[in-house]
């Protein structure tokens, strides 16, 4: 099976936790848009959505699902996403398609954070994908020195600004033994919005693709 079909056969899989005529937070990614067009596809209602980038929120338009703005809802009951790895504790990197900052601000209002997956994204430590981290401009070279002083090497996203106008870094070589330590330590930098580490706010149910089908954890 190639890379869209297992993309689109966790999406479809994902359905089954879509709650009919409530307000769904939706990720953003290439296997988000397979969610997206496999959630159209299947007709179920929703009042709305929380999205988490310009780009999904045109796809939820265009399939008739409105959009919600987050300051009008408390909690969301299920958000499903993508990622770029998945370690076994379920902790993950985002942020490859650069939405890290808001797809972790609707996580963190979700009860339920279900991640979908082709099995390509599992990994035994986090670490192999470029760790972005969405800075200030302003910020930049010095959050970059301190990256740097982590052991990492960084590179600007380059011709890329965020939805919400900032820049990213992506960080490779970072020996990610502690996500959850790594994660809190780069947050609390002035100038870092957030890091695509997923570690305090992991998934609650990964859905995998693989060449067998579905499994889950
Ligand atoms: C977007 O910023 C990311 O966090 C995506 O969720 C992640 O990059 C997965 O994308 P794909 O589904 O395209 O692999």
């Amino acid at each position: 099976m190639d890379a869209l079909a297992l993309k689109k056969l966790v999406a479809q899989a994902a359905l089954q936790y879509v709650q009919p005529n409530t307000i769904l937070g939706v990720g953003t990614g290439s296997t988000v848009d397979c969610f997206i067009d496999a959630l159209g596809q299947a007709g179920i209602p929703l009042k709305g959505a929380v999205s988490s980038s310009v780009r999904s929120e045109k796809k939820l338009r265009d399939i008739g699902v409105p959009i919600v703005d987050m300051n009008d809802v408390d909690r969301l009951s299920v958000y499903v996403d993508g990622a770029d790895e998945i370690d076994p504790a379920n902790c993950l990197t985002k942020g490859g398609g650069g939405a890290l900052t808001r797809e972790k601000i609707v996580a963190d209002i979700s009860d339920k954070f279900v991640c979908i997956a082709d099995e390509s994204k599992l990994v035994p430590h986090l670490g192999k994908f470029p760790l972005p981290v969405e800075v200030l401009p302003m910020a930049r070279n010095e959050i970059a020195r301190k990256l740097t002083a982590l052991g990492g090497s960084v590179k600007l996203r380059e011709g890329f600004v965020t939805d919400n106008g900032n820049q990213i870094l992506d960080v490779s070589g970072l020996v990610i033994t502690d996500p959850v330590a790594l994660e809190q330590t780069i947050n609390q930098w002035p100038g870092v919005l957030t890091n695509g580490l997923f570690a305090l706010r992991r998934a609650d149910v990964v859905l995998v693709a693989t060449a067998d089908g579905i499994k889950t954890r």
